[in-house]
């Protein structure tokens, strides 16, 4: 079976996975493009060999789309995945799943209703080999109960518009999704330590940034955000158990040495450090639409996303640590 993919937001990602899904991942193609931006839908739709339309209602109810894609701009996303849900269509939604907790709830409840899970959230670490490797470790129960994860999160410069609460909804969120994930724990309460702040930013940005998480397990997580490290783009993650630890691979890259040094090149771009798990991600997406069934991040989890980020950006404004006041998981989303 062919999986006919309908896509709402032409912009950068958008664009990324029209290109993916047509030449990387086997078993779909894009049949119908939409952006607010009408001349911007009708160039990737050529593209890819597919219509533009008008709108994203258009898209959803398409008679050649059997599964939706959402790359859209964060606001406008929960009503693209409201639509599907009453289509009763599969939706792949970068994240976030919606920018407010509320939304989230009004999705979840649209999808319990519906019967059966139709969502799928875009935290694409999970898909990637490295945080799949220290998964297995830490699952096999090799290195003991996880007791602690230090995470680094450093890109190398961000433009002036990347504010201070950014450093939670756009960069530590994968952090946040993946340590859940990693530990099969949820986070309850969050806090954020403002070191001295960098000289190489803009004036209104507070960077670095030292997030504390605490898990309902007991697990502390630590996360250092550092998106003007100047450096390059460098992700960092270690889970220490009771009898061991579990480290996230670096990038492989050939190892030189000349003038007295030796070392290996450091990525400059997230694009690059994290293409592969786009892949897997979008192609394992696909086969669960083929196959009738949904994996991966739920919106479950974009729920629980969005309030822990909203705790932690409330952490960084008052200094205090916030319980995040999370709901009870349901059994529609074990
Ligand atoms: P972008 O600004 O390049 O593209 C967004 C596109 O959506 C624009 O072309 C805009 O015209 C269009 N758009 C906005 N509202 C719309 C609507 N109501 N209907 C149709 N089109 C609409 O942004 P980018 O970087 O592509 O990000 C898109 C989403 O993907 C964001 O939510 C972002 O957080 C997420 N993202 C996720 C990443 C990940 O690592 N998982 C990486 C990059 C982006």
């Amino acid at each position: 079976m062919t999986v006919n993919v309908g896509v709402i937001g032409a912009g950068m990602i958008g664009a990324d996975h029209i290109r993916r899904l047509s030449t990387v991942v086997t078993g779909a193609r894009v049949t119908a493009v939409t952006d607010i931006d009408a001349d911007r839908a009708a160039v990737v739709a050529a593209g890819a060999g597919a219509r533009a339309l008008d709108t994203g209602q258009e898209v959803i109810g398409a008679a050649d789309v059997d599964a939706v894609l959402v790359t859209s701009w964060g606001p406008a996303h929960a009503e693209s995945v409201l639509g599907a849900i009453a289509a009763g269509k599969p939706v792949f939604c970068e994240k976030p799943l919606a920018t407010t907790a509320e939304d989230c709830l009004r999705i979840i409840d649209a999808e319990t209703a519906h019967g059966r899970r139709l969502v799928q959230v875009g935290f694409m670490r999970r898909y990637d080999a490295g945080y799949r490797a220290m998964k297995e470790v830490i699952d096999s129960g090799e290195i003991g109960d996880p007791l602690m994860v230090h995470c680094v999160h450093r890109n190398p410069a961000v433009p002036e518009r990347y504010h201070s609460e950014m450093a939670t909804h756009d960069t530590a969120v994968h952090e946040i999704d993946t340590v859940r994930w990693l530990l099969d724990d949820e986070i309850v309460s969050a806090q954020v330590l403002t070191p001295r702040r960098t000289r190489h930013r803009f004036e209104h940005l507070q960077d670095p940034q030292i997030m504390l998480f605490e898990t309902a397990g007991g697990a502390r997580v630590d996360v250092e955000v550092f998106v003007n490290c100047q450096y390059g783009y460098d992700i960092q993650c270690e889970a220490v158990g009771e009898t061991g630890t579990v480290r996230l691979p670096d990038p492989s890259g050939p190892v030189v040495r000349t003038a007295g040094r030796q070392g290996s090149a450091v990525l400059q771009d997230w694009k690059d450090r994290f293409a592969a798990a786009y892949d897997v991600e979008i192609q394992e997406w696909v086969d669960a639409v083929a196959a009738d069934t949904a994996a991966g991040p739920s919106s479950w989890d974009g729920y629980a996303a969005a309030v822990i980020c909203d705790a932690n950006v409330e952490a960084l404004h008052t200094g205090r640590i916030v319980a995040t006041g999370l709901k009870d998981r349901p059994d529609f989303y074990a």
